[in-house]
């Protein structure tokens, strides 16, 4: 199958989070299960063109409302990644982030129309065209309507966090060559909340007009249907219900294998674990006796819950354990909270907070930690404890999403004994985290050996991609099957292959 991604974020080149690592695992497997796969993401300015192998233009001038755009491309795990450098008078990617700025709206809806501009002009079947997040759903409608010539069979979107959608006005789909008016209504971009009527949503527009629809969680597929989860799309949502199916991720196990890991310090297997994490914990200025050492490594956005890890921070000082910290907030006053937290203990070998975000030091904590926190208020798939699992660190998590699919508690009698791999609770409050936090620390000192069968459990499990990409594989097969797209006549393949011989 010819699959191609349209991403705004590809890792480790242009990464914000756990979007662009999914982008690459999800397409390395689908390349190694025999699909031709192909990425399209904007060229920001930021990314190092030295860490591409032999990247060189594809297409050098073609034109998107206008103005002209160069396509890049270069092999990346044997899939094709193309990326698109603007030369709109807006410089849209010629930016040091990849989201956070005013015209984020212009700059996404752009490049979804200049994705799809490059791809007629290609003209090559595609059997799914496959959409992440709001930032390039509008390329549904548009295939719908404007690229109808476009022989794409099916158009697949994953959610990968449904808080943000993109709202916007209906002028700037008309910026965008659209007829904005046209899509103002409840049953196309319209957006749900009746106090905005003249809003129009991005990504609804990708949910109505797409082929399936895929939450990264199967729990995640369900909460979404629920008004404390759906972020105002509940009907939007419960309409696409028959398209939609919950697809948990997986992690990439070649960079993420403490066996291998170069950015440890000491490399380690289920056998040697004990001592691998011990010799890792040894590079840290921290004391070596506070033990457990729980940690959290994580975006500090209300999602993720940092008045709860505030909370874990203090308790775990308390109770004598040790805890690390790695990960920043876009967010001033949550920053700040952290940074209060960081003058209250400077100095204190039984905390490490690191607001840089630093790859290689995840790895060193993955690797030393005994504990890892995820208490988020929602959580679509979550990534960081299934690495934590694959490091031997025992997971205490929010039951939620994807974290609700992935841990399950020591003590629940309901789950077979054999699932049983780490500590969870059901509410979101200091209270209910605490208690799972002393639970997890009652059963590291009184019973080694039950908290090493959790370690076991966890390291033992399959994370891989593999069963997920093959899930993925079956939708493509079930929605490209039932495509009416129109489909090269054999007259149009003969007069091309004449054009090209
Ligand atoms: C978003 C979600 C996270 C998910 C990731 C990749 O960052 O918040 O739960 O794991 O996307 O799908």
């Amino acid at each position: 199958m010819r699959i191609v991604h349209l991403s705004s974020e590809f890792a480790p080149i242009a990464k914000a989070g756990g979007l662009g690592e999914v982008i690459i695992g999800l397409s390395r497997k689908l390349v190694r299960l025999g699909n031709f796969v192909e990425v399209i993401i904007p060229k920001y300015n930021f990314i190092d063109s030295n860490k591409l192998n032999n990247l060189e233009v594809d297409l050098p001038d073609f034109k998107c409302l206008g103005h002209s755009n160069t396509m890049w491309k270069a092999g990346v795990e044997g899939c094709a990644l193309h990326l698109l450098e603007d030369h709109h008078p807006a410089k849209y990617f010629q930016r040091d982030e990849i989201y956070g700025f005013d015209d984020d709206i212009a700059r996404f809806t752009y490049f979804s129309r200049a994705a799809l501009e490059y791809l007629r002009l290609k003209n090559e079947p595609i059997d799914v065209l496959h959409l992440h997040d709001w930032h390039v759903s509008l390329c549904a409608p548009l295939v719908k309507d404007l690229f109808k010539d476009l022989m794409v069979k099916s158009v697949v979107l994953s959610i990968h966090n449904l808080e943000y959608q993109g709202k916007c006005a209906v002028h700037d789909l008309d910026l965008i060559g659209m007829n904005g008016a046209e899509y103002l209504r409840a049953e196309r971009l319209m957006d749900e909340n009746p106090n905005f009527p003249h809003s129009i949503n991005l990504l609804k527009g990708g949910i109505v007009y797409s082929d399936a629809v895929i939450p990264v969680s199967p729990s995640y597929a369900k909460e979404i249907l629920l008004p404390e989860f759906s972020f105002g799309l509940q009907s939007t949502l419960k309409k696409a219900a028959h398209k939609t199916r919950g697809i948990l991720n997986g992690i990439d196990t070649t960079i993420w294998d403490p066996s291998k890991d170069k950015s440890l310090v000491s490399t380690y297997s289920l056998e040697t674990v004990t001592k691998g994490k011990q010799k890792n914990r040894e590079s840290f200025d921290l004391d070596l006796h506070k033990r457990p050492w729980v940690g959290a490594v994580t975006r500090l956005v209300p999602q993720k819950g940092p008045d709860l890890i505030i909370e874990a921070i203090e308790k775990t000082i308390e109770l004598g354990g040790t805890f690390l910290l790695l990960g920043s907030s876009p967010i001033a006053e949550i920053q700040e909270q952290f940074n209060q937290v960081q003058k209250k203990y400077q100095g204190n070998p039984q905390v490490l907070l690191n607001y840089n975000y630093d790859d290689q030091l995840a790895h060193l904590i993955y690797g030393a930690l005994d504990l890892l926190l995820v208490p988020s208020r929602f959580e679509p798939c979550g990534l960081t404890q299934l690495i934590a699992m694959r490091y031997g660190t025992v997971p205490i998590v929010r039951s939620t999403g994807g974290l609700k699919d992935t841990v399950f508690d020591c003590d629940d009698p309901s789950v077979a004994v054999e699932k049983r791999n780490g500590f969870t609770f059901a509410d979101f409050t200091k209270k209910s985290m605490c208690s799972a936090l002393e639970r997890a620390f009652h059963l590291f000192r009184t019973d080694p050996t039950s908290f090493h069968t959790l370690i076991r459990r966890g390291m033992q499990s399959d994370f891989s991609w593999k069963k997920p990409a093959l899930e993925y594989q079956k939708i493509y097969a079930q929605t490209s099957m039932k495509s009416k797209a129109p489909q090269k006549t054999l007259k149009e393949r003969i007069d091309r292959l004449a054009d090209t011989a």
